[in-house]
Order: structure tokens, then sequence, then C-alpha cells
């Protein structure tokens, strides 16, 4: 933390240094439109391990590991999608009906993992999550970077250009949206502006009966998933099945200021408060006028819960270098986005 990070432009040039820094088995920040990703090369075992270390990551937290196209996807798991009994003809099917509908995009779909994946990207596990990401330089970034492996004749020449990459802050911390947030040590940030999501992709686990297990909520939201793959065959995980997504810890996307959430800001008594500086983060910026914070934001001045994800992480970001005693967050309404919002703040309140 705290150290100066070279932030480059993503023209042509930037994007490969970058791939090149990648193939030396270097870390790169890389601006996907969900959240800044720390990118490593995915077949890349020892770069892996440096991502774990730089974000202080537990290793039983497995990576996301990023390709250019769907194309790309399903040469990296088709054979260990359709050789194993984990996902079998029907799994596969609503594997690829998600992936057509949502891909390139804010969804990472669990799958058989195939054996040019190491084990330190999955945690160990059978499968590894998988995206497609959206933003332009995040795939001129990867399919830059198959280029240079080929180049240097490293690696499989079946094999696509691959990046694992969790989002890029200390583990527990607030996500990137922009790179000047990026906070862990890495060869260079690639500055492709403001996330245009600014929520992390929705995980999801196909079942082998055709069926789609939720376990972390994101970009896409249940009721897309619903008009998909049909609203009877998505489901949440429990909760206790945390260990399904081994990342969904209470505490996550923390600022270093306490953070309280509340339905209602009216639910604060200000006497409670005395003294401190308080700052407040509600959705349109109507309620808390007048209530003598010291600091305010508002995700959304119309009350739109996409422009209200898009700015939620830099919102919190900015509340945490104000130099307050505490947070108040008024939860968003519980539908489409907004239920992946108020996942993120319940989380960032421990
Ligand atoms: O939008 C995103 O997903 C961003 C950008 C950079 O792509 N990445 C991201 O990565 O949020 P990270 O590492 O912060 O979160 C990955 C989540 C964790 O909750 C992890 O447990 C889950 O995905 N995950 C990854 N692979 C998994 C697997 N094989 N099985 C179950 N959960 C998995
Ligand atoms: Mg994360």
């Amino acid at each position: 933390m705290g150290e100066r990070l070279e932030i480059v432009a993503a023209d042509d040039a930037g994007i490969a240094r970058a791939a090149a820094a990648l193939a030396d088995g270097q870390l790169v920040g890389m601006p996907t439109e969900t959240v800044y990703g720390l990118a490593c090369h995915a077949f890349d075992a020892a770069a892996a391990a440096r991502v774990f270390e730089a974000k202080q990551r537990p290793s039983f937290d497995p990576l996301i590991v990023h390709v250019a196209s769907s194309a790309d996807a399903w040469a990296l798991v088709g054979g260990a999608a359709e050789n194993q009994s984990t996902l079998d003809e029907r799994g596969l099917r609503v594997a690829r009906v998600l992936a057509e509908a949502f891909w390139p995009g804010a969804l990472t779909l669990v799958l058989p993992r195939p054996e040019c994946v190491p084990g330190i990207v999955t945690s160990g596990l059978g499968t590894v999550g998988v995206r497609v990401p959206a933003h332009p330089v995040a795939r001129g970034l990867i399919a830059a970077l198959g280029e240079e492996v080929k180049k240097r004749g490293r690696g499989r020449a079946d094999l696509p250009g691959a990046v694992a990459a969790p989002s890029a802050n200390v583990f527990g911390g607030v996500s990137p949206t922009r790179a000047e947030h990026v906070a862990v040590p890495c060869a260079l940030v690639l500055d492709g502006g403001p996330c245009a999501t600014g929520l992390e992709s929705t995980v999801v686990r196909p079942t082998p009966e055709g069926g789609v297990v939720v376990l972390r909520l994101g970009g896409v939201t249940l009721e897309q998933l619903g008009e998909v793959a049909g609203e009877a065959n998505v489901t949440l995980a429990k909760p206790g099945e945390k260990l399904a997504s081994p990342g969904m810890l209470e505490r996550h996307y923390a600022p270093r200021t306490p953070l309280h959430l509340v339905s209602k800001l009216e639910q604060i008594d200000p006497g409670s408060l005395g003294g401190q500086r308080v700052g407040v983060l509600t959705l349109t910026g109507e309620r808390g006028r007048g209530m003598g914070f010291a600091a305010a934001e508002v995700l959304s001045a119309r009350g739109d819960l996409v422009e209200a994800a898009a700015n939620l992480f830099a919102a919190l970001h900015r509340l945490d270098a104000a130099g307050l005693d505490v947070v108040v967050a008024e939860a968003v309404p519980d539908e489409g986005l907004g239920r992946a919002i108020n996942d993120r703040l319940r989380r960032a309140a421990g």
C-alpha cells in the first residue's frame, strides 16, 4: 500500500509492454468493465503465487481466468468439460446458453478445470472460474499475451491467451474501479478509465441437472439470469455453502473506516454519533441532507441502480480518504443491481 505505481496509457504500445511483462511472469493492473484486476499469465504457477502474495490473499480463494472470447473459453475448458462427469451434457448446455447471453460481460462461469490451469490458480479445486471481459483493453491485453507467449516459443499452440486476475485490491479491501485506486504491487497499471459496471462479475456454477447456482451476486442480476435460464432453475448459494465460493467472506470489500449499514437513515440516533466525524452514503442524497454529516456521497441522484453500481467503490474510496470516524450507508432497493450493491455494503460493514 502507498507505493507509487506506474500508470500507463492503454494504447498499443502500453498494451504491448503489459503483455511482455505478463509473459515475463510479472503482474499488471488490468482494466475490465467490472473492476480493475491484478493480472498474471494464467498458465504460470509462479506468477499466480505472486498474485496471492501481492494481494495478501489466502491461498484457499481461487482466481478467475479471463480469456478474450467465448471461443477461447471453450478451447480452454472444452476437453475438460466434455470429459468430466461434474458437468454432463445438461450442465454444459446451460453453461453455453449463459455464455451466449452474457459474454463478453460480467459473468463468471465455474467450469471443470483443464490440466493447463495450475492448481494454485484454482486453489486446488477441480473447477475453474472463467470470464470473457467486455473491456476492449482487457481483451486486447489477453490476446497480445497469447501472441507474445507463442512468439517466445513457449506454451501450447492450441491454448489461447489467458490471464488469471482477482480484483486489484488488498484482500478484503474495496475493489478498484479506476487506475488510481490500484494499490497492490505490480509492474504497471494500464489505464482504461473508470469501470462502466463498477461491481465484480456474478459468479455462477452450472449444475449437472441444468440448474444455475449463484455463488456471488454482481454485474449480471438475478432477474437477467432468470430470463435466460428460467427463474425456477436459478438459486442463490446458501450462506452455509460458503466454501462453494471460497471468496465470499462475511467481511470483505471493506474500507478502513468503520461502516454501518442501515435500512433507513432515520434509524440513526444523531445523539449516538456526538463529536464524531460521520460520512454518509445514500442512493439519491434526498435523505440525510441537513443532518450535519461531515461528508456525503450520492450514488445516483436519479435513483438509477446501474449508475449507482458504477459509482459505489469510488464513493467508498473517497469516504475512506476523508478522515472520518465512521461511515453510515443506507441500503438501496433490493432489486436488480441493488441486490449486489447491498451485498457489498453488508460485507463492507462486516
Ligand atoms: O469482475 C470480476 O470478477 C473481477 C474482475 C477482475 O474480473 N475479479 C474478481 O476476482 O472479482 P476476485 O478474485 O476478487 O473474486 C473472485 C471470486 C471469489 O469469490 C472466488 O471465491 C470465486 O470468484 N471463484 C473463483 N474461482 C472459483 C471456483 N473455481 N469455484 C468457486 N468460486 C470461485
Ligand atoms: Mg475481490
